[in-house]
């Protein structure tokens, strides 16, 4: 049994393959697989270990229909026609609940970073601009206090929760498709309208996954609605926010600043008009990139892996409905 992986990951989990019996191919180039490429090489392969956020469409599926697994090496799913891999029958399996922690601490370090203009700071020493100041210059935010309103209280969010109301005592509102009891016990966190999310929070962090109706969500309508001196941070996926609405936005002064570890598109261009804004933030999509969480990711994505190549339900399915 042979398993393509499309990326170098953590080698634990690469012997943990090997170990099982799995013949393990690695690609070791550092750029993207085109499509032709991807699927050359899982011709030759009987399941996929997918590390990346490229497409596997149904046009990718139903060529490769052969495979027995897909494993991804992260927690989103969006860039897979899951309904294509359930019809033909192949597993996918992600790698939920081990990336909240280090995803969560990402939009922290991104809240903390556009409220003290932490990043632009940081540019004017590099330029020699460290010079003269004056105490009204370059103020930030306090975030003590404040409401933090959450669009998406899944597990990332319920984690920045427990981070915000700790450290900064914030007040907890947010938006979901169902109530979080967990979080409205634990954090005291009140559920509210979209609408309501949007006038109400004075940071407010995108935790959603990228569905037909998130795509978008954060536009220039609903920037509109947002407090002037509020603070946007997406750790999610950059297609739930509209990035030339985002740009129009703080130009315009309908909200304060932004903090972004997911763009749209990606990879970000150097040439970017928010890379220069004093309070904008900007990381290239690392969220889950600790050694303690990338780990765990590829050790369950190999697991997943594992138990595809043996005909065994994979222990994190996202389409467990090819079992029954
Ligand atoms: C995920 O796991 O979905 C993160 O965005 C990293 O890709």
């Amino acid at each position: 049994m042979k398993v393509f992986v499309t990326k170098t990951i953590a080698p634990e989990a690469v012997a943990f393959m090997k170990e099982a019996g799995v013949e393990v191919t690695e690609w070791k180039e550092r750029r993207e697989l085109e499509p032709e490429e991807l699927i050359g090489h899982c011709m030759n392969h009987n399941a996929l270990l997918y590390a990346g956020h490229g497409k596997l469409d149904r046009r990718f599926l139903d060529t490769c229909n052969h495979l027995k697994v897909i494993a991804l090496h992260s927690v989103g799913f969006d860039n897979v026609d899951v309904k294509a891999a359930t019809d033909l029958q192949i597993p996918v399996g992600n790698t939920p609940g081990v990336l909240s922690a280090a995803t969560a601490e990402t939009a922290f370090l991104l809240m903390m970073a556009v409220s003290r203009k932490a990043f632009y700071m940081h540019r004017r020493i590099l330029n020699g601009e460290w010079g003269f100041s004056e105490p009204m210059d370059n103020l930030g935010i306090s975030l003590q206090g404040k409401t933090l309103g959450i669009f998406g209280l899944g597990k990332i969010g319920m984690e920045l929760a427990r981070q915000a109301t700790a450290v900064y005592n914030m007040k907890i509102i947010y938006h979901n498709r169902r109530h979080n009891e967990e979080a409205e016990h634990t954090y005291g966190a009140a559920y509210v309208s979209f609408d309501e999310l949007l006038a109400q929070s004075d940071v407010l962090s995108v935790h959603a996954a990228l569905t037909p109706e998130t795509k978008n969500t954060f536009n220039t309508q609903a920037f509109r609605k947002m407090k002037p001196g509020s603070i946007f941070i997406n750790a999610a996926r950059g297609g739930i926010h509209q990035e030339d609405d985002l740009i129009a936005a703080l130009n315009d002064g309908l909200i304060w600043g932004a903090g972004l570890d997911v763009t749209n598109p990606e990879p970000m261009k150097a040439d970017n008009p928010l890379l220069k804004m004093p309070t904008v933030a900007i990381l290239p999509h690392i969220g889950s990139a600790t050694v303690e969480t990338r780990t765990a990711m590829a050790m369950i994505a190999a697991r997943n892996i594992v138990a595809g190549l043996k005909n065994e339900p994979l222990p994190h399915p996202v389409n467990p409905e090819v079992y029954s």
